[in-house]
C-alpha cells in the first residue's frame, strides 16, 4: 500500500516521478504528491485523490532540479485529504513514507512536548520532524536518517531529501518493498519494479532495516547500525508493454482475458505435452522435491484474500490425491493464534504480489517453528518469495487491476500440478491418473477461450443482477471456494452486498434471507455432488430465491429452475474451478462497468497489503 518514487539524475525528475506513479496507483489512490529540486529549494505540489488530479494541478509547472520524490497514498493515519498528502516537510527536510509507524503516538507525545507543530494527522509527519531535529544536530543526511530509523517501531519504507543537498536521497525500509533502480547516470528509489522499468533493468531489493545513500551518482549499502554492505544487482528481462492494456476498456478486463495465456505459462514448465508426465523443476529447495514431498506429515497453506480461496481449492486437490491432511488459515489470523506447527510440516503461502504483510509474517512465523516453506508468488524476489526455501511462479505477467483474476485462475493451475506432484512422491498417483490429470490441465487454456467467447452471456447475466438486494453464491465441494471467489468479486467492484456459502449449509440459516429481491448464483457442475446441490436449489426456489447458475452443457434439471444458465463445457473436477471462475469475474466486473464504477481501482482498496 502507498507506492512510493525517488529520483536522481539527468532527466525531468517531474515526469520521471509523475509517470512512475502512475504504475504505482494499484498501491493506493486516496492523494498523491511531488517534491521535485526547483532552483535550489524543494518545490511541494500535492492532490488529494487519483494522480490525475495531481497532474492537473503540476500543469505545466516546471522544474530546474535533478532530484525528487512521490507518492501516492493509501490513507492509514489521517483521512484521505491534501494536507494528509505526502510528501511531508518538516524544516528542509521532505519526505515519503509507505506503512505504519506503531510507536506513533510516543513521538507524537515527545515532539510537542519540545514545541514541535504538527500539520497533518498522519504518522508520517512525525518521522520528518524526527529527521529534521536531527538533522538540525549533525548537518548530515544519512545521519540523521540513520538514527531517526532507531527510533521507529512498525513497518515502513521511507526516502528523504534535503533542501540544503540537491545530489542526494536517503532511504530505509523495515517491511513494505524498497528497490533501487540503477540506471545510466540516473538513479531511482521505488515500491516496485515497475515504476522504473522503462529506465532501467538492473534492480537491488533492499532488506529489512538496510538503507541506500544515493549522492550524485554514487550509490551505497548500509545496515541500520551504519556498516557499509554489499547487495546483489538483480537483472530483469520484463518488458514494459505487460504493463499496457492493449485496447481493452480496463486492466481487470485484459487480465480476465489472458487467462488463458497466464494459466498455459504457469503450467508449461511443469508438464510434458508428450509423456504426459508431471515433473516440477527446480523448486530450489536444498532437498529434492521427491524427499520434501514424501517426508512431510502435514501441509498448511496461509494466505489473505482471493490468494486464500485458491488455497481453500489447493486442499481439496492436494487432500484427495495425495491423501495427506492439509490445513488451510488466513494469514492475519494464523499470525496471532499462536498457532501449533507440528515437526515435518510444509508451509504454503500464496501471494500474488509477495509482498502481502500478513502472509509474509506468516512464512516468517513458519520457519521460526522450523517448517519447510514454499511460495507461490506471481512477483519474483518479492519479500515472501526471498523468504520461503521453495518457490512456485504464477508467471501470469504483470496483474495490474486491483481485483486479482489471472493470478487466481494460474494459481489455481499450479495447485493442480502440485496436487498430481505431491501425490507421485509419496507414490499414491497411478500412472493413468497422472496422465489423465496432466491432459485434464493442458485442455484448460483453450476451455478459458471458449469460456471468454460466451462473454455477452455473462454480460447479459449481469444486467438481470443488478435490480437484486443481496446475493448468495453457492457451490460444494471443490467449487465452495469458488463462490467465495465470486461473491468476493462482486462486493469489491460493484460494491454490492454477497456472501459466498457451501450450498449445503443453506438450511442452517442463510435460507431466512431468500425473498425474491435475493439472487443466488450457483456453481453446479455435474458432478458427484450435482444432484445434492440441485435440492439445495429447490429449497430456496421454493422461498422466492432467484437463480444463476452455472453448469455443465445443457443441464435441463439446472435450467428449468435457473432465471439465468450459464453453461460451461465439461471439465474434470480438478480443472473445473478454473473455467467456474471466469463467468463470476466477467458477471462482476460487467455489473460494476454498468454502474459506472472504477473498476481497476475499486474504492478504498490496494493491491499490495503492506501493512496489516
Ligand atoms: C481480491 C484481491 C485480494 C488479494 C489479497 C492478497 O481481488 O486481490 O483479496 O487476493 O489482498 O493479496 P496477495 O495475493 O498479493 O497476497
Amino acid at each position: 500500500m502507498c507506492g512510493i518514487v525517488g529520483y536522481l539524475g539527468f532527466q525531468d525528475p517531474k515526469k520521471i516521478i509523475v509517470d512512475g506513479l502512475k504504475k504505482l496507483e494499484y498501491r493506493g489512490y486516496d492523494s498523491a504528491g511531488i517534491a521535485v529540486m526547483n532552483d535550489g529549494k524543494i518545490k511541494t505540489v500535492r492532490a488529494e485523490g487519483k494522480i490525475k488530479f495531481l497532474e492537473d494541478k503540476l500543469g505545466q509547472e516546471h522544474f530546474n532540479g535533478h532530484l525528487g520524490i512521490g507518492h501516492t497514498r493509501w490513507a492509514t493515519h489521517g483521512a484521505p485529504s491534501e494536507r494528509n498528502a505526502h510528501p511531508h516537510r518538516v524544516g528542509d527536510i521532505s519526505l515519503v513514507h509507505n506503512g505504519i509507524i506503531e510507536n506513533y503516538l510516543e513521538i507524537k507525545k515527545g515532539l510537542l512536548a519540545r514545541g514541535a507543530i504538527i500539520k497533518s494527522d498522519t504518522d508520517s509527519e512525525l518521522v520528518a520532524h524526527l529527521v529534521n531535529e536531527e538533522i538540525l544536530r549533525t548537518n548530515n543526511l544519512f545521519e540523521a536518517v540513520q538514527k531517526t530509523l532507531s527510533k521507529l517501531v512498525g513497518a515502513f519504507s521511507i526516502v528523504v531529501i534535503w533542501e540544503k543537498s540537491p545530489d542526494e536521497l536517503v532511504a530505509f525500509k523495515d517491511g513494505p518493498p524498497l528497490i533501487v533502480g540503477l540506471g545510466e547516470k540516473e538513479n531511482f528509489i521505488v515500491s516496485d519494479v515497475q515504476a522504473a522499468l522503462q529506465y532501467t533493468k538492473n534492480f537491488v531489493y533492499l532488506e529489512d532495516r538496510e538503507i541506500v545513500h544515493i549522492k550524485n551518482k554514487e550509490v551505497r549499502y548500509f545496515s541500520a547500525d551504519g556498516k557499509p554492505i554489499e547487495k546483489k544487482v538483480n537483472h530483469l528481462d520484463w518488458t514494459t508493454e505487460l504493463t499496457e492494456k492493449m485496447g481493452f476498456k480496463h486492466y481487470m478486463l485484459k487480465e480476465i482475458y489472458e487467462q488463458p495465456r497466464a494459466v498455459a505459462a504457469a503450467i508449461g514448465p511443469h508438464l510434458n505435452p508428450e509423456t504426459h508426465e508431471v515433473e516440477i523443476k527446480n523448486l530450489g529447495f536444498k532437498k529434492t522435491s521427491k524427499e520434501v514431498f514424501s517426508g512431510i506429515d502435514q501441509i498448511l497453506f496461509v494466505a489473505c484474500g482471493t490468494s486464500y480461496y485458491a488455497a481453500m481449492v489447493g486442499k481439496y486437490l492436494i487432500e484427495q490425491n495425495a491423501r495427506i491432511p492439509v490445513e488451510v488459515d488466513i494469514a492475519s489470523e494464523f499470525r496471532y493464534r499462536k498457532p501449533i506447527i507440528k515437526k515435518n510440516t510444509l508451509v504454503i503461502t500464496i501471494s500474488q504480489s509477495g509482498e502481502t504483510a500478513d502472509t509474509l509474517a506468516a512464512i516468517r512465523l513458519a520457519k521460526e517453528h522450523g517448517a519447510i516453506t514454499l511460495s507461490i508468488t506471481n512477483v519474483q524476489k518479492s519479500s515472501i518469495d526471498r523468504e520461503a526455501d521453495g518457490h512456485l511462479y504464477m508467471s501470469s505477467g504483470v496483474e495490474v487491476g486491483v481485483a486479482s483474476t489471472k493470478a487466481f485462475t494460474s494459481t489455481l493451475a499450479l495447485l493442480n500440478v502440485l496436487a498430481l506432484e505431491i501425490a507421485k512422491a509419496r507414490s499414491v498417483l497411478s500412472k493413468e491418473d497422472e496422465i489423465e490429470g496432466v491432459k485434464n490441465l493442458l485442455a484448460v487454456p483453450s476451455q478459458l477461450e471458449a469460456v471468454l467467447s460466451f462473454d455477452k452471456y455473462f454480460s447479459e447475466a449481469a444486467q438481470k443482477l443488478k435490480d437484486f438486494k443481496g446475493f448468495l453464491y453457492l457451490g460444494r465441494g471443490v467449487n465452495y471456494p469458488i463462490a467465495l471467489e465470486g461473491a468476493l468479486k462482486l462486493k469489491e467492484l460493484a460494491y454490492l452486498h454477497a456472501e459466498g456459502y457451501a450450498a449445503g449449509e443453506m438450511k442452517h440459516g442463510p435460507l431466512a434471507l431468500i425473498d425474491s429481491r435475493m439472487a443466488i448464483v450457483v456453481v453446479a457442475p455435474t458432478d458427484d455432488l450435482i444432484e445434492k446441490t440441485v435440492s439445495n436449489l429447490q429449497e430456496a426456489k421454493a422461498r422466492g430465491g432467484k437463480i444463476i447458475s452455472i453448469g455443465t452443457g445443457e443441464n435441463e434439471a439446472l435450467k428449468s429452475m435457473s432465471e439465468y444458465y450459464l453453461s460451461l463445457p465439461s471439465a474434470s473436477w480438478m480443472t473445473n474451478p478454473l473455467i467456474a471462475t471466469v463467468p463470476l469475474q466477467l458477471m462482476a466486473y460487467h455489473l460494476a462497468d454498468n454502474l459506472g464504477l472504477d473498476v481497476d481501482q475499486p474504492r478504498n482498496l490496494a493491491k499490495s497489503v503492506t501493512v496489516e
